[in-house]
This record gives structure tokens, sequence and C-alpha cells, in this order.
């Protein structure tokens, strides 16, 4: 690359501009050699940090999204969104393995594509980890409220969720006044007050340089799975098979309209529940024979979480049903939307049993439906307990993102300044923080989790290009893991993102576009200049003590 990007200098003009500024992958290597850190991890541990990392707050809560986009044929969706990233994460692991230092997907285009779009992939990875972590700590936010109302301690709706201040910001921004809309004034809230309060103790907990072990990771691994067996075993025996019909009452989808319906619509969804993978990837350089290691690690902890994920789907749909909540006028409701929470609001209001797709804590919801209320509660405590690590795992990997962005000159340097006593990142963290606190405070866990997908969509799409480029470009560079049959795999990749970002709500589909033109602005205004590698500066500050992935122990 750094070949070609020399002849498009010679060039001159735009596709410099674009290609130009490869950091070499030899200085980043050389920053990782500094790091050296021991190779200690074997495909089990991997598998556990996988699996850690990746169930949440998806199928603890999205379940119901995915169901009133999709009805019983989520169970389609979970399976297009879990093969989708089974090849994304082939190929995440080739590049990690070879460019194994902080900053994920964004190092790695930096060192293929060049520096402008290795801007867009850092700058989209902040949708993925700090809105991510804002709709897990949402979710988390669901549980605890509905934990602390089971034991009488009454949350009021005001500060337990925004959906009255979402009906207000539709009106205000053209929405047609409904009945469901007016309901969703009266009985939603305006601040979700725990999920700031998750937010904040896991910005602290950053702060002073709380990292997970290995051990903690092992017994909430052992938690959620321990919960999420409860559920098969108490729901797929009382499963009928007429909730499975009709299977797919939303019909397929279809990503060139913007209903972000049907079963693509619920796939683009729910790849959220898959999120977080991209944690084995980055443990590579601590792994013992990664060759083996991370794709059994990688895809082992996909596998696993696809069939836990199948089973408890089939469970939730045969139990209780899981077909999508019309308008008075008869058509399927969005989900997220004020109008939809509106709509549950006034069916509960009558008296009717809460539907699937209505519910804050599907999996609880579900238990409570077919009269299972103490392992109900269970299964919430269990969310309770485990959310905050997942929160904690993707607010860690925006501080690195932000932390390599500024010590590349990207962003100001004071974001890249290390706490002197605690030896972390503390700005970064902080600003991470602030922002993943009011995202969750203010909006719903499914927006959340679709503006989180695009962003992620985006870097997993530029880390399949990346490493099909890079196998021409640096075909002769030690691969510890190499992607098995690249060109069917990438490409399998590449057209499985788009397909889902195609499938996404228009607003989530927007929100792409929007935040790298700010993106664009603020790197034609600010980091262009200032970047190191534009201006010659390639040895940039390596103290391998102060970068923060140095810190984290997860053996
Ligand atoms: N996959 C993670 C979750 O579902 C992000 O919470």
């Amino acid at each position: 690359m750094r070949g070609a990007a020399k002849a498009l200098n010679a060039d001159g003009g735009i596709a410099y501009m674009i290609f130009g500024r490869v950091k070499p992958l030899d200085a980043i290597l050389a920053t990782a050699e500094k790091k050296g850190l021991h190779r200690s991890l074997g495909a089990f541990q991997l598998t556990m940090l996988g699996i850690g990392a990746v169930i949440g707050t998806g199928i603890f809560v999205l379940t119901s999204e995915a169901a009133q986009k999709a009805g019983p044929g989520m169970l389609l969706s979970f399976v297009v969104a879990g093969f989708i990233c089974a090849v994304a994460a082939l190929c995440y692991s080739e590049l990690a393995s070879m460019v194994p230092v902080s900053g994920s997907a964004y190092t790695y285009t930096y060192a293929v594509t060049g520096e402008i779009l290795a801007w867009m992939v850092g700058w989209a990875l902040i949708l993925e980890y700090a809105v991510g972590a804002s709709a897990v700590a949402v979710g988390w936010s669901n549980h605890a409220v509905g934990l602390l109302n089971g034991i009488g301690f009454h949350v009021p709706a005001a500060i337990s969720n925004a959906d009255a201040l979402m009906a207000h910001m539709y009106l205000a921004l053209g929405a047609t006044p409904s009945a469901d809309l007016t309901q969703a004034m009266a009985t939603g809230g305006w601040v979700n007050v725990p999920a700031i309060f998750v937010v904040a103790i896991v910005t602290w907990l950053l702060i002073i340089g709380t990292t997970e072990s290995a051990r903690v990771n092992a017994i909430l691994v052992a938690i959620k799975i321990a919960a999420l067996t409860a559920f098969v075993l108490l729901t797929l025996p009382v499963a009928k098979a007429e909730n499975f019909h009709p299977f797919l009452p939303t019909g397929v989808g279809n990503p060139f309209n913007s209903s972000g319906l049907g079963v693509l619509g619920a796939a683009a969804s729910i790849f959220f529940a898959y999120v977080g993978f991209d944690a084995v990837s980055t443990a590579a350089e601590e792994t013992k024979n990664p060759q083996r290691n991370v794709p059994i690690g990688l895809i082992g902890s996909l596998a696993i979480c696809t069939i836990f994920y199948l089973l408890v789907a089939s469970g939730a749909i045969g139990a209780i049903g899981a077909q999508p909540v019309t308008s008075l006028a008869g058509q399927v409701l969005a989900p997220g939307t004020p109008e939809i929470a509106g709509r549950c609001a006034a069916i509960v209001a009558a008296g009717t049993l809460e539907p699937l797709v209505c519910s804050k804590e599907a999996l609880v919801h579900v238990l409570d439906t077919i009269n299972w209320p103490m392992i109900g509660r269970l299964v919430g405590l269990a969310a309770v307990l485990a959310l905050p690590s997942v929160v904690l795992m993707m607010m860690f990997g925006q501080t690195r993102i932000f932390f390599t962005m500024a010590r590349d000159g990207l962003l100001p340097a004071k974001l890249a300044s290390v706490h002197p006593r605690f030896r972390t990142p503390h700005v970064v963290t902080l600003l991470t923080g602030v922002a993943a606190g009011v995202a969750a405070a203010i909006l719903p866990v499914g927006k959340l989790a679709d503006y989180s997908n695009a962003g992620t969509l985006f870097a997993f799409f530029m880390v399949a290009v990346s490493v099909m480029v890079l196998r021409r470009t640096d075909a002769n560079r030690a691969r510890p893991f190499r992607t098995p049959a690249v060109y069917v795999v990438a490409p399998l990749a590449i057209v499985g993102c788009v397909v889902l970002y195609l499938s996404l709500p228009l607003t989530a589909k927007l929100v792409l576009p929007i935040w790298g033109a700010i993106g664009l602005v603020i790197y034609f205004g600010y980091s262009r200049s200032r970047s190191y590698v534009g201006r010659g500066i390639i040895d940039t500050v390596d103290d391998p003590s102060i970068q923060p992935e140095t810190s984290r122990s997860i053996h």
C-alpha cells in the first residue's frame, strides 16, 4: 500500500487525499513490540472472553424489538445476523493478529487504506462503542427498575425512561398527533436515571483503573448462561406450535425501503446481540498459537451465543407468542417509537396481557407470564449483575480508540493524557462517560442499538475491505492468523454489512452519513493539519506502561 500511496501521490489530487497518509505498518508493529504482552490465553479463555462481551442487552431486551419487526421470523434474523458476524469475525482476526495494537479497526484501516478512511472508521467506532454502551446501560436500567419494583421499591416512570420526552420531541418535529403519542406523554418518563447511574459507576471504575479479571468474567458468563438455560428449560416445554403462526407476519423485508421491518430489519437490529466479539480479536496478541485459538475463540463464542439465542427466542415465541403490535389503524408500529410505547401502555391499561413486543425486559416478562415469577426475578437479577461488565467492555473499547486517535495527533493531545496516579486515560474516559450517559438518559434502547449497529457495520465493512487489500499489497508479511477462503469470506462480510445497514430503519441509516459529515468537518478543520503521519512524525511516543490496553488484565 505504501507503494500505491506513493503512486497516488505522484498523480496528486483526490485519490491521494483519500488513500494517502498510510501509517506504515512497521511503525505500528514497533509500537506493539514495545508492549511485549505475554502470550498466555488459550482457546477456552478466548471463548469465555467472547461470550462475556457478547451476551447482554441484545438477548435480554432486544428480543422484543426483533419480535415487533419480524414476529416468529426473528429466528431467521438471529441466524442471518450471526452468520454475518461470523464472516466479519474471520476478517477481523487476520488483521488483529497482524496489527496487534490498540485501536482495532481504526488502526487496521490506517495501515491499509490511509488516514481519512481510518478517521472515518474511528469516528464510526464511537457509535459502536459509546452509543453501544448506552444501549446496554438502558437495558440494565430496564432490569434494575423491574427488580426494584418487584421488591416493592417503586421507581417512578418519570425517572426510569424517556418515552414522554421522545413523544414531545416527535410532536415538535412534526409527527401527527395520535392517541398513542398522547398515551406516551401521559405515562412515559423524562429521563432515564438508572441508566445514567450505571454509566457513571462504570466510568468511575475505568478511571480508577478497574479491569475485568478472567475470574470475574468467568463468573458473569456462568451467571448469564445459567439464566438463559433456566429460561429455555422452562419455556420450551410449554411452547405451542400455533404461536409460531403466522411465521413471517411482516415478510422477509426489503433493504431498499425504509420501514426496517421483516426478517432483515430484525436482523439489522438483533445484530447488536452479537457485537462485542471483537474483544477476542483484540486479544490476539496475548494468545498462544493464535492461528488455531483465535478462530476457535471467535467462532466458538459466536456459535455458542447463536445456539443460545435461537433456543431462547424459540422459547419466548413458543411460550407466549411474538406477533407484532399494530396501531389502531392496523399498521405494524416501529419499535422504539413513542407511538408503540403509547400503544403498549394502552394495551396494559385495558387489562390485556402485555404482549412480548411491549416488554422492556423480554425474558423476565415471558417467565412472569407463564407463572414463574421467582425465576423471572432471578433472570432479571442475572441481567443486573452481568450487564455492567458489557458496558465496561464497550466503554473500555471507546477510550482505547479515542486514546489512539489522540496519540496519532488527530484529536487534541489532552485527550491522551494519563492520570498520574491511576495510570488510566482519565480525560477520554470521562468524555466517553458523559457522552454515553447523555445518550442513555434520553433515548430508547432499540434506537441506541440501531445507531450503534450503523457504526459497527461500517467498521466491519472496512475491515473486510482492508483484509483483501492487504493480501495484495503486503502479501508476504507474516499473518499469525489467515482468514480462510478470504476472497469468499470477505466479500460475504461486505455484502452482509451492506444489506444489514440498508435494512436499518431510516433514522439509523441517516445517523451514519450525518455523523460521518460531522467527522469530516472536524477532520479537515482540525485533524488533518495536526496529524503526526501528515507531518512526517511516524514514531510517536509509546511508553508501554501508559498504554491503556496494557493495564487490561484478562488472565
Ligand atoms: N452484544 C452485546 C449486548 O447484546 C453488546 O449487550
